[in-house]
């Protein structure tokens, strides 16, 4: 047989659902399908990777896996992201240096891959270096030397950013930080100062919790719309959904994506992780989990495309390659398997719901 119809066959028998209903424990052998994700995706679909030697084993260009890694993520996806060295910490240490060698090496890798690269992130409360931390300049000039220079440097490769992560709270009150004790204005300053250094690059303001409360989305909305009225560029919204199992419901996340798209906002689903193990009861990803997990993994991308129109739709983006490296083992302190590769950088059945809800729509 050749690779086309045993593709051809095996994508009728995951459409029709066939091959899942034997039994929930029965993963499908997806190691056979010879595409990566990016062949059969209607949309962008990116992946963070670590770059820096402080990433270790997630490192793309220092991990003794980086090799396998490498060839994971090229084969699977279109775009990458940073997952740190992007952030203010590693690529502004000191007020008068850029350390870019480790992002640098994330734009070629893509640029050999025929990837894309999306900035992640200019202004963020966390990772921040400390003569940020304890600046007593003048903080506006800061602020747009910051976002001018990293903008600049990567206007040619670069087309598009999280321009600001993370300035609300749970309850739609803004949060309180550095910038926004300082610069109460720095949102606007922010997203001005990003498109005047790079006018072609789409820009998104991106946060958490914001596909399942709803005020948390509506006091973000009526930023976006703010920064319309006076003429701001803003692209859309990035929706990090590090989401659960049971948390948010459907409606909860077909609701939110409808708002921002009624709001004429393109939506990104900007950091997607789904945690199975949220109590730190489980100790293994059983068959029933993983299924659970590509059930869920389905739900949601087909949701997304079935929700928003094409042109509307900024990507999605996993948080991370193998569950192995995946932050949300170090944040809650447990073990959970929340990506679409296990420890050995094999496919899962969570790598088969996208595939199956790509190729079904
Ligand atoms: C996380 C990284 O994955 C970790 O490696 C790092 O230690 C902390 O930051 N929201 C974001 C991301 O916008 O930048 C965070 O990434 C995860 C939550």
């Amino acid at each position: 047989m050749t690779k086309h119809s045993l593709l051809s066959l095996l994508m009728l028998c995951f459409a029709t659902a066939g091959c899942n209903q034997k039994s929930p424990s029965a993963v499908p052998d997806n190691s056979q399908v010879s595409e990566g994700l990016a062949a059969v995706s209607p949309v962008t679909v990116g992946v963070a990777v670590g770059i820096g030697r402080f990433e270790s084993q997630a490192s793309l260009r220092y991990s003794p896996e980086a090799k396998a890694l490498q060839q994971t993520v090229a084969r699977e996806f279109n775009q990458v992201v940073a997952e740190n060295v992007m952030k203010p910490q590693y690529i502004h240490p000191s007020e008068n240096s850029y350390f870019w060698d480790d992002a640098d090496y994330l734009v070629d890798f893509a640029k050999q891959h025929d990837m894309a690269v999306h900035g992640h992130t200019l202004v963020w409360h966390q990772a921040l270096p400390d003569w940020m931390n304890t600046y007593s300049g003048n903080w506006d000039d800061m602020l747009k030397e910051h976002i001018t220079t990293i903008v600049s440097h990567y206007a040619a490769d670069i087309d598009s950013w999280d321009v600001v992560n993370e300035a609300f709270l749970d309850d739609g009150s803004p949060r309180q930080s550095i910038w926004q004790t300082n610069l109460p204005d720095y949102i606007a300053k922010a997203f001005n100062y990003a498109n005047q250094a790079d006018p072609d690059a789409e820009l998104y303001y991106n946060d958490y919790n914001i596909a399942g409360m709803s005020k948390k989305l509506d006091a973000v909305l009526a930023m976006a719309k703010s920064l319309r009225q006076r003429n701001i560029e803003i692209t859309g919204i990035g929706f990090q959904m590090h989401i659960d199992r049971y948390w948010p419901s459907l409606d909860n996340i077909r609701e939110a994506f409808q708002k921002t798209v009624a709001a004429g906002l393109k939506v990104r689903i900007s950091e997607l992780d789904i945690r199975m193990n949220v109590n730190g009861t489980e100790t293994e990803l059983s068959p029933e989990l993983a299924h659970l997990q590509q059930q869920r993994y389905q739900d949601i991308i087909l949701l997304y495309l079935n929700t928003v129109p094409e042109e509307y739709r900024g990507g999605i983006t996993f948080w991370g390659v193998s569950d192995k490296n995946s932050w949300v083992n170090y944040y809650y302190q447990h073990a959970d398997w929340p990506l679409l590769f296990d420890d050995k950088l094999q496919r899962k059945a969570a790598w088969q719901g996208v595939f199956n809800a790509f190729t079904s729509h």
